[in-house]
């Protein structure tokens, strides 16, 4: 039998309660799934036909050691989903701007370097934005991510610095959609739109993730979303095996928020056919010669 690791974190090491469903439909194609701590030293990669990044929700802390360990996959020949160069491209937001280069709309963003010194007053003047969002170019689950205003800039200069101190920064201007409507996920596996929630903060806040009181519903989104979406797909380089399209609708087009090829919640328990569907995607790539 086929035996497949599904990479998660020392936290969750027997995955998050939405991967854990792959494993019943990975069993029904004939492929064995096992959870595996991706910084465990007890794990032998080179026992696995490959090996899916999922659960492993503390990547951004330990960036550095975490692309090693992928380039050590890679140099073992292990195959790894999303692919090694996919997984790099995708950990520092600054794919966004690759992107933006390409066509799609992005958020409105100041790109601040580590180690910049950079005065966030006058930076909100310059660009005429009265309420932004800052946090750092590799994050994950709103981690160092705060709001600001031009009246409370000056108190968050060092809070800015010491952000920058540690690597680059994002400056943003406060996207009103977050909240309400709400931020879609638009989900494709091996390459095709599968389903889509529409996320909500809780009513005192602006993240949208759980940990924070987020909500997540399924919704079928407007086609011109989805194709919005999908243009997103053409745009980034190589064919991931899943992907997470994170945006807002302004206008009726979606505008890009985040594009997530690590290890997105994939919210596969919301639909009805997804966890088969990626099961069947993941067993189709193992399989290929
Ligand atoms: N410009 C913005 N305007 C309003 N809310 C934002 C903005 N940027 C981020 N947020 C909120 O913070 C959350 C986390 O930011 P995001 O860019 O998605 O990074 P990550 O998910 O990697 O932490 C978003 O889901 C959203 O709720
Ligand atoms: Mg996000």
């Amino acid at each position: 039998m086929k035996r497949i690791a599904l990479a998660t974190s020392a936290k969750l090491p027997t995955l998050n309660d939405d991967d854990r469903l792959l494993i019943p439909a990975l069993a029904e194609l004939g492929l064995g799934a096992v959870p595996a701590v991706w910084d465990s030293p007890d794990v032998c990669w080179e026992e696995f036909q490959g090996v899916l990044v999922r659960s492993c929700w503390d990547y951004h802390h330990r960036l550095e050691e975490f692309l090693a360990w992928v380039s050590r996959l890679e140099r073992a020949g292990v195959p790894v989903w999303n692919a090694p160069a996919v997984l790099r491209w995708n950990s520092h937001k600054g794919y966004l701007r690759d992107l933006a280069a390409r066509g799609v709309p992005i958020v409105p963003t100041r790109w601040l370097a580590r180690g910049r010194r950079v005065d966030l007053a006058r930076l909100l003047r310059d660009e005429r934005w009265s309420d932004v969002v800052v946090k750092p170019a590799v994050s994950a689950s709103a981690t160092d991510t705060w709001r600001t205003s031009a009246a409370t800039a000056g108190v968050d200069q060092s809070r800015l610095e010491e952000l920058l101190r540690a690597g680059d920064v994002m400056v943003q201007p406060f996207i009103d959609e977050v909240r309400d409507p709400g931020e879609w996920s638009i989900i494709f596996l091996g390459g095709r739109f599968s389903h889509a929630v529409r996320k909500r903060p809780a009513a005192a806040d602006y993240r949208v993730q759980w940990e924070f009181g987020g909500t997540a519903a399924p919704m079928a989104p407007p086609a011109r979303l989805v194709a919005d979406a999908a243009a997103v797909m053409a745009a980034l380089p190589g064919h991931p095996l899943y992907a997470r399209v994170d945006g807002v609708e302004r206008d009726g087009r979606l505008m890009l928020m985040e594009l997530e090829l690590i290890e997105p919640h994939l919210f596969l328990g919301w639909d009805a056919d997804a966890t088969g569907r990626l099961a069947r995607v993941l067993a189709a790539f193992v399989t290929r010669p």
